[in-house]
């Protein structure tokens, strides 16, 4: 493929991954991904914006293979997916001089072995001269690791942000076309991988305000060339208030909590709250974490096994506390043959999220009647707690 222009002198030559299915031994990627680089032509000097993941750092030098030099590598995150190449373009471009904070630096120097004389240090707000334009760097920690930052061309009013504001999405469009579906990918991109750090992202949010900004072009999907798109859905996911949803994460054996999330997911649907449900063995986590962004509420369901919580819920409760939703409210549903600590295993799991815990609902062996009432009556408690934090009319 050739250098795909997105203005004069500025090109994007990264690599689509159609076929990629997880990132990080984790998180599926049902809609394959891209690495961005792009290529920044000054009227003095050349400049490249990140690298790929080295899996695909054929096509990297397939798109540069007519660039002839290169001064300035600048790199905004050291995570392999984008830093991963770098070593190999050394040795193409060996008098490249590779451009980033301190902590980048240091880390590409542990992770990629990449030789220290190579860097040139910037610091918060440093503008890199290439002739005709400039880029300003902008520092942006924990978008996605602890040296993230973003650089601003004023020339353009492009910002290039690297893992921020990206999507996981192969897509032959170079910017985006089909909005709901960027923003979709987009929202998955966020609860897998931005979630956690919604504190500091309110900070880059108002930072981020002082800069004319008419495009962005993350590392990963379609460039925004319609910015509040992702600017509002961002400023909704991080500071919005959580809405009048529950989220059913479940698991069941024998189908005794399989009738109590239904039974549970009818009375509060019947109440005005909206329910998501995952049945865990077969769900998409992706899919889970998603709802998770909005949720006020989660229930777990999850029978006891060897006297403890099922695996796969002990999984989705490690992953809602790591992910650090909004969540106000928690639950747990589901049933034992004999005994066990199962509900409080489960409440327990969700230390850091720290929801208040309502009133589990544990049976034993297949619900009767009683149980079903108790149910209900969770169901009174998840609506009337909505109403009361005003998530809920
Ligand atoms: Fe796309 Fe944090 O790497």
């Amino acid at each position: 493929m050739n250098p795909r222009k997105i203005t004069d002198n500025v090109f994007s030559v990264g690599a689509v991954d159609w076929d990629r299915r997880l990132f990080d031994s984790l998180i599926p990627l049902p809609d394959g991904t891209s690495y961005n680089s792009y290529l920044i032509k000054g009227s003095e000097k050349t400049a490249l914006l990140d690298t790929v993941d080295p899996a695909m750092k054929e096509t990297l030098f397939e798109n540069l293979s007519d660039i002839k030099h290169i001064d300035y590598l600048v790199a905004h995150h050291a995570e392999q997916d984008h830093s991963g190449s770098i070593p190999f373009v050394l040795e193409k471009f060996p008098g490249i001089t590779i451009v980033t904070n301190q902590k980048c630096r240091d880390m590409l120097v542990d992770h990629l072995h990449v030789p220290a004389d190579k860097f040139r240090v910037v610091a918060d707000g440093e503008t890199l001269s290439l002739g005709d334009r400039s880029l300003q760097f902008i520092f942006t920690p924990w978008v996605h690791w602890p040296e993230t930052m973003v650089s601003y061309c004023a020339r353009d009013k492009i910002l290039f942000t690297c893992d921020f504001f990206g999507s996981h999405l192969a897509t032959a469009d170079l910017f985006v076309a089909h909005e709901a579906q960027v923003v979709e990918a987009a929202k998955r991109y966020y609860a897998e991988i931005m979630m956690p750090f919604r504190i500091p992202i309110q900070g880059h949010l108002t930072k981020l305000k002082a800069y004319d900004i008419r495009t962005i072009a993350p590392s990963h999907g379609p460039i925004w060339n319609k910015p509040s798109l992702i600017v509002d859905a961002y400023a909704d996911w991080v500071l919005g208030k959580p809405k009048n949803v529950a989220v059913i994460p479940f698991v069941t054996m024998h189908d005794s909590t399989r009738r109590m999330v239904r039974r549970l997911a009818g009375a509060l649907i019947d109440r005005g709250v909206t329910v998501e449900e995952f049945d865990l063995p077969v769900t998409d986590l992706g899919k889970l974490a998603m709802s998770l962004v909005d949720a006020a509420t989660v229930v777990v369901g999850c029978p006891t096994v060897h006297g403890g919580a099922h695996p796969a819920a002990v999984y989705a409760a490690y992953l809602a506390n790591a992910l650090r939703p909004k969540l106000k409210f928690a639950s747990v549903i589901g049933s034992y043959g004999w005994g066990g600590k199962m509900a409080e295993q489960v409440a327990g799991m969700l230390s850091t999220v720290k929801p208040e815990i309502i009133q589990p609902v544990v049976v034993k062996g297949l619900p009767r009647e009683a149980d079903y009432r108790a149910l209900d009556a969770l169901a009174d408690a998840i609506a009337l707690k909505h109403r009361e934090a005003g998530i809920a009319p």
